[in-house]
């Protein structure tokens, strides 16, 4: 984990990033060091001679004068302002490369506080390896930067501790939530997962910032009537579990209440209805929704946020075994609706069912938001990237949309059709779990709009693709786990407690 500060003092470090973009017309290029002077002509001669052209994720690696080496980070066309998260990317992609190195200085065109808060950020979520599970290979990884410097003269004082305390704090947060996704199945269950939150939730501080953590077991579970976790986790030498972190500023009033929910399945295997062999160990990745609300509350701790969270993961491992619940079982999830099991592979919901109906229980939120690998439909419709966002409440949506401006996250406001509801009536039971498969997506959050009563805003976030990079790596973002959702889940807060 880096730490991060922001200064416009003298550079010590040896290294310097700094951007370019290109000039529209002439292919020209253009250096972008914010606040920091340098010679441009002579740079963009030596760049020019090293074909660099600007495009985002273009590293290029100059030696340097004052400092040993100068890194330019490509920021697409040239503009009068970039956008925080054209900055966040370059910044990310140029923090990626300098894995290897102890420290670097950026000096990128940020104009305003929420800008060099994303160049923070973006250095911070660049900077991230995963090697817990190598052996003889893992001397040859090569270690993040330690130290990240954001060169500006736009924030200092305690502006300034406050935007590097929230950058180093969604770094590690993020890091957590793609470590927690990284981690295999055979060492990540719904039991070893409450732990590692636990863990971090006491190394964060624990009750003395606000924090409690509470777990039920498979036995509560079945006694109370969870019968969506249990049902999914059935099939599992790993019992399922129902971990609720919680949030209560400490030493000032909540201004509101907000519940977080989101998919623990540890591992995928689709249970009876087995997926396929090709790509099913990105399945590991379909806990991502569990870690993100985690990872947010507690985050949301450290800054102090006056806004009561309340964050719920159901976790469960869907396993193929003779235990597993079959196609045509009928399961109660918790607060009595019914359930016909077609489809064991869309368990999500299930489970989802369980800890929506659990998180309203006390009647005092202002609003709930869930977030889940759900469907493939997901992926199909916007591709790896982008996530989707679906609601009982418009207004609040908008605010969403209106946040992710902010978090630099993408996602898409998605439909839920009254008229594709029917198609998960049951012969036998209240709903089936599955219903008709176009708009697959749209479905599965009609099926959990069920589970909502129309007065509660409310949202369902399925970040199924972007959850899980299984390509190459981009911006701030590394292959695997990528930590989505996070930073709009903390920025939801900031926003509800001002
Ligand atoms: N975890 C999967 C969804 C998923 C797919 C996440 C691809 C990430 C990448 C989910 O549990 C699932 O299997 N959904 C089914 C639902 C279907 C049976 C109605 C799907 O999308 O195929
Ligand atoms: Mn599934
Ligand atoms: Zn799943």
């Amino acid at each position: 984990m880096s730490t991060i500060k922001i200064s416009d003092g003298i550079i010590k470090d040896d290294i310097l990033v700094v951007g370019i973009s290109s000039k529209s017309g002439k292919g020209a290029l253009q250096i972008e060091s914010g606040d920091l002077a340098l010679d441009h002509k002579a740079l963009i001669a030596t760049l020019n001679d090293m074909g660099a052209t600007g495009k985002n994720d273009e590293i290029t690696r100059i030696p340097g004068t004052s400092t040993r080496l100068v890194i330019f980070t490509g920021l697409g066309k040239a503009h009068s302002t970039y956008s925080d998260e054209t900055l966040r990317r370059a910044a990310g992609a140029a923090a990626r490369s300098l894995a290897g190195n102890t420290s670097a200085t950026f000096a990128l065109p940020a104009s305003t506080p929420s800008a060099v808060k994303a160049v923070a950020e973006g250095a911070g979520l660049g900077s991230y390896l995963f090697d817990q599970f190598r052996g003889s290979t893992k001397s040859a990884q090569k270690s993040p930067l330690k130290t990240i410097t954001v060169y500006s003269s736009l924030v200092s004082g305690a502006d300034a501790k406050a935007l590097s305390l929230h950058a180093e704090t969604v770094s590690r947060y993020t890091n957590l939530v793609r470590d927690l996704i990284n981690t295999p199945p055979s060492h990540l269950t719904p039991a070893s997962f409450c732990s590692i939150i636990s863990d971090a939730v006491k190394e964060a501080g624990g009750a003395s910032i606000g924090l409690k953590v509470s777990v039920m077991t498979d036995t509560q579970l079945k006694a109370k009537g969870y019968g969506g976790i249990i049902g999914v986790g059935q099939g599992s030498a790993n019992p399922p579990r129902l971990l609720n972190v919680s949030y209560t500023p400490k030493g000032i009033k909540a201004k509101k209440k907000y519940a977080y929910v989101g998919k623990g399945i540890t591992f995928d295997t689709g249970g009876l209805a087995l997926k396929p062999a090709l790509g099913m160990e990105a399945m590991k990745s379909d806990m991502s929704g569990a870690a993100a609300v985690c990872a947010a509350t507690i985050a949301l701790a450290i800054l102090k946020v006056p806004v009561a969270i309340e964050a719920w993961a159901p976790l469960a491992e869907n396993m193929v075994s003779d235990t597993a619940t079959r196609p045509s079982d009928v399961i109660t999830i918790y607060g009595g609706k019914t359930v016909e099991v077609l489809n064991p592979d869309a368990e999500g919901r299930l489970v989802l069912g369980d800890a929506l109906v659990k998180a309203q229980e006390a009647g005092d939120l202002d609003a709930i938001i869930d977030v889940a690998t759900l469907t493939g439909a997901q992926v199909v419709a916007l591709g790896t990237r982008t996530s989707a966002v679906m609601t009982n409440n418009e207004e609040f949506s908008q605010h969403f949309m209106d946040i992710t401006k902010i978090s630099g996250e993408a996602f898409w406001p998605m439909p839920l059709p009254v008229e594709l509801r029917a198609s998960l009536d049951s012969p036998v039971a209240d709903m089936a779990n599955i219903g008709e498969r176009m708009g697959g997506m749209l479905v599965a959050g009609l099926f959990l709009k069920e589970f909502i009563p129309d007065e509660l805003p409310w949202l369902h976030l399925d970040i199924a693709g972007p959850a899980y990079n299984e390509s190459e790596p981009h911006g701030y973002t590394p292959v695997g786990g990528t930590g989505v959702a996070l930073r709009s889940l903390i920025e939801m807060a900031i926003a509800a407690g001002k």
